[in-house]
């Protein structure tokens, strides 16, 4: 059976590229189309593109971009459950959790589309310094100019959405570059967005491998920012290359949540194992590390255990999945790896631990240290450590022993401990009483350390897509 050709987006114009590479579904491996595999052609074409729409977007009045950006969100709207198949077929995530990316996605949208209009700027008193009598002084915010966003597979269309948005509500033109599993959603966006009036070479779509394409996007001194979510590892060589240019980083995390004996712990195991293994764990703010207070570490456990063992694994179309395969086989891989090695070093399963193929059950691992990769490093499938804590110092400071800082949580219900903690964790958000893996789309998100660089957040977004402009006049001349 031939499968879809699925072309690039190209000042205005969907093109092919001359070679392809196969989209297999995650699932059941079923090649579902034949991706464009860029060049560097195609680079810089699109570069070109977008480098002349720019002052298209530039001179586009706020309202104007605000109506393009609500018109995408109620295109979506509409659109949602076939694009929440969408997710489902390229990324394996379950039906539920795909609904619940394109909700986000249409509020994302609209968020931006409020933000376009937002855009102030301040007013400076100028004679606060004696060589500024006689001055007025104001600032407002300017578009930067050519965006190239590069996204990953875990969020096909929201954390697009998180750089579109924005993007376009501060008057940008973008290259995108999705994740090499999940550009299906980025090209369906692509079609939105010219159906809501986005003018041509305004965005861009170009698709293949990161490694082969990065370098080429990034290395254009035409490209005045870089916005990434992805790992650690190539935010930091993209880090490198970005120069004076500006760039924002999501990366990843091995978030933590501490359990305070203070708490019913019937209330909160529910919502603990929903956010360790919600898309199999694959969220940066996945929860992976859990301290509980000894005292009622037994009975968590159990609870916990209880609980994980009831989960559906199984095909992400059935409403009733909570959890299917990961992105590659690779991957299953790659972390069962990591658990043989935990073992060995005095480990112990609680549940699970087994699956076939891409496919992982929902593990509980015990008496975890924190140099086992299983901990310190990013698992981004569905695994999770318990360990007991004395006090809540110390379980502040193994939260912190960790080259990550994406979200912290902490369950309470004392203030003064739950402000303590806020204060001493080292990251870019403290969540009290939820696990770390709460996130609505307009507070701001990012992280310290390896989990990144600058805020995400349509609001935050919109600023660091944007470059203060100061203006000052002399009214004594
Ligand atoms: C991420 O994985 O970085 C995004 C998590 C989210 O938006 O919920």
């Amino acid at each position: 059976m031939s499968v879809d050709k699925k072309r690039q987006l190209i000042d205005g114009e969907w093109i092919f590229s001359n070679r392809f590479y196969p989209l297999e579904n995650p699932y059941n491996g079923e090649i579902i189309a034949e991706i464009c595999r860029a060049d560097e052609s195609d680079v810089q074409k699109a570069i070109s593109s977008a480098y002349r729409a720019q002052e298209v977007m530039r001179e586009m009045p706020a309202f104007k971009r605000s109506e393009i950006l609500y018109k995408v969100s109620e295109i979506l709207e509409f659109r949602k459950e076939e694009f929440a198949k969408l997710i489902v077929l390229e990324s394996g995530k379950p039906i539920n959790a795909a609904r619940g990316e394109m909700q986000r996605t249409v509020e994302t949208y609209r968020l931006a589309a409020e933000e376009a209009k937002r855009l102030y700027g301040e007013t400076i008193p100028m004679d606060a310094s004696a060589g500024g009598t006689g001055r007025i002084g104001l600032t407002w915010q300017e578009p930067l100019g050519v965006v190239v966003a590069i996204t990953p597979f875990n969020f096909p269309f929201n954390l697009v959405a998180h750089k579109l948005g924005p993007a376009f509500a501060a008057g940008n033109t973008v290259v995108l570059k999705p994740a090499e599993q999940t550009p299906l959603g980025s090209i369906a966006i692509a079609e939105v967005f010219m159906e809501a009036g986005l003018p041509k070479g305004a965005l861009q779509v170009v698709t293949g491998y990161g490694e082969e394409l990065s370098d080429a996007l990034i290395a254009d001194e035409r490209v005045r920012k870089v916005t990434f979510t992805g790992s650690a590892a190539v935010g930091k060589l993209i880090k490198s290359k970005v120069g004076l240019r500006k760039c924002t980083l999501e990366l990843g995390s091995n978030a933590a949540v501490i359990i305070e004996p203070d708490i019913d712990i019937a209330k909160i195991v529910p919502r603990c194992v929903e956010t360790a293994y919600s898309f199999s764990g694959q969220l940066c703010i996945s929860l992976q590390r859990i301290y509980v207070q000894q005292s009622i570490y037994r009975s968590f456990v159990e609870a916990f255990v209880e609980q994980s063992k009831l989960l559906k694994l199984g095909d992400p179309n059935e409403e009733t999945t909570d959890i299917s395969v990961l992105i590659h086989e690779k991957e299953a891989a790659r972390v069962k790896g990591w658990i043989d090695d935990a073992l060995e070093a005095g480990a112990e399963v609680a549940c699970g631990g087994e699956g076939e193929g891409a496919m992982l059950e929902p593990t509980v691992l015990l008496n975890v240290n924190n140099e086992m990769a299983v901990s310190c490093m990013e698992t981004f499938a569905p695994i999770v450590s318990i360990v007991p804590y004395e006090n809540l110092q110390a379980a502040i400071d193994m939260a912190n022993h960790s080259n990550f800082g994406l979200n912290l949580g902490i369950y309470t219900s004392n203030i003064f401990n739950a402000f303590d903690a806020a204060r001493q964790l080292k990251a870019g958000g403290v969540i009290i009483n939820d696990a770390p893996t709460f996130r609505v789309d307009h507070m701001p998100y990012g992280g310290i350390k390896d989990s990144g660089y600058g805020r995400e957040g349509v609001h935050y977004a919109v600023q660091e897509m944007t470059e203060t402009k100061f203006v000052s006049i002399n009214t004594k001349l």
